[in-house]
């Protein structure tokens, strides 16, 4: 996309036009190798997703609809009831990838309508395809220009020398660009403002010490590692002003269910009065679950008795690996969508923003 605001200097995601694939940076590889796949296989970019190659909840959805436009493509000479049964089947894999991230959901339910509506018109796949190809590049294109707007009405809330406080990767590499909480950073950046941010390292994949930190290294942008239970110390230590995380999803009643010890993070930046955001964009907004209904991905443990490919405890130590948790509303200060800063009550005013 031409004509965005900001250098667009990292990008996990993107289409390759000319050959009509789905592209990525595997992250599984960074920082020390910068891996590029593309693909027109929804079963391959299904895998990439439960491996982690593609992560974050943007990503997640953005890959999904730009392999379903790749997949099309593909299909291009099958019959006509052939070439939407498999696009149905294709939504369905990518449907049952990561259970977590409602962006998927949302990207896979905007997909659909467009695959069903073409079938019902009657379109022939030469015409269908570019509608799904259409669709797809919107939800690309809607998530740039989502992040900008997040990191724009963020930047308002950080003052000049702050120190920012982010766990796990909400950055350009888990979005189609810029990021979510690192959108906020980057443009308080651009503006001049003197910042600095602490990014815990983010076990057991590591998104922080190996993605957030590559990333502002990239940029120039002052960061530190810690390890995630130096978290709540650092902030005691009133070394840190506000904490800026990223979601999977958020719910109605404004539960924000984001990468595991998110919810440690909150307790203490309440417990010491620092501010606590959510910076996400309203496809990560999800009205109609309540929290009880709201999948917490369960990993494989190997994540957890490993450090990369290395064991740490006997093979069969028991090991539990949630990768997500749930903060409560009362932790949160306000979460920054591309609409605006929503603040409590969230179950009030998530309602209204989304309208
Ligand atoms: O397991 P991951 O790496 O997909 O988890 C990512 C996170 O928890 C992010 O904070 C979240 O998806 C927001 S990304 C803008």
């Amino acid at each position: 996309m031409s004509g965005l605001k900001y250098p667009l200097k990292v990008k996990a995601v993107w289409w390759d036009e000319g050959e009509k694939r789905v592209c990525w940076i595997n992250t599984l590889k960074l920082p020390f190798e910068k891996e590029v796949i593309c693909s027109d296989d929804v079963e391959r970019v299904a895998k990439a997703i439960v491996d982690m190659e593609i992560r974050g909840a943007p990503a997640i959805g953005v890959s999904a609809a730009l392999a379903l436009a790749a997949y099309s493509y593909k299909l291009l000479s099958m019959e006509v009831r052939d070439f939407y049964s498999e696009l149905m089947k294709a939504i369905d894999r990518l449907w049952r990838t990561r259970p977590t991230a409602h962006n998927l959901f949302w990207a896979l339910d905007r997909l659909k309508k467009i695959i069903v509506n073409s079938r019902e018109s009657r379109l022939k796949p030469s015409e269908a395809v570019e509608e799904i190809e259409k669709e797809a590049l919107s939800i690309l294109n809607e998530d740039l220009e989502a992040n900008i707007k997040i990191g724009e009405y963020g930047a308002e809330l950080i003052p000049d020398n702050a120190t920012i406080m982010t766990h796990c990767n909400a950055g350009a590499l888990a979005t189609a660009g810029y990021g979510t909480a690192l959108a906020i950073v980057r443009i308080a950046w651009y503006q001049g403002k003197n910042i600095r941010v602490i990014a815990t390292e983010t076990r057991p994949v590591l998104q922080g010490a190996r993605l957030t930190v590559w990333e502002l290294l990239e940029e120039g942008i002052p960061v530190t590692l810690i390890t995630d239970n130096m978290a709540g110390y650092i902030i005691r230590k009133k070394i840190v002003d506000l904490v800026i995380v990223g979601a999977d999803r958020v719910t109605r009643e404004g539960y924000v269910i984001n990468k595991i010890g998110t919810y440690m993070i909150a307790l203490a930046a309440k417990r010491n009065n620092i501010p606590f955001y959510v910076a996400a964009p309203t496809s990560t907004i999800d009205l109609l679950s309540t929290i009880d209904e709201v999948v917490i991905e369960e990993r494989n443990p190997d994540e957890v008795r490993r450090i990369r490919n290395t064991y740490i405890v006997p093979e069969n130590t028991p090991a539990l690996n949630y990768a997500f948790d749930i903060t409560d509303p009362d932790l949160v200060s306000g979460i920054i969508t591309e609409k605006g800063v929503v603040l409590p009550p969230f179950h009030e005013n998530l309602v209204k923003i989304m309208k």
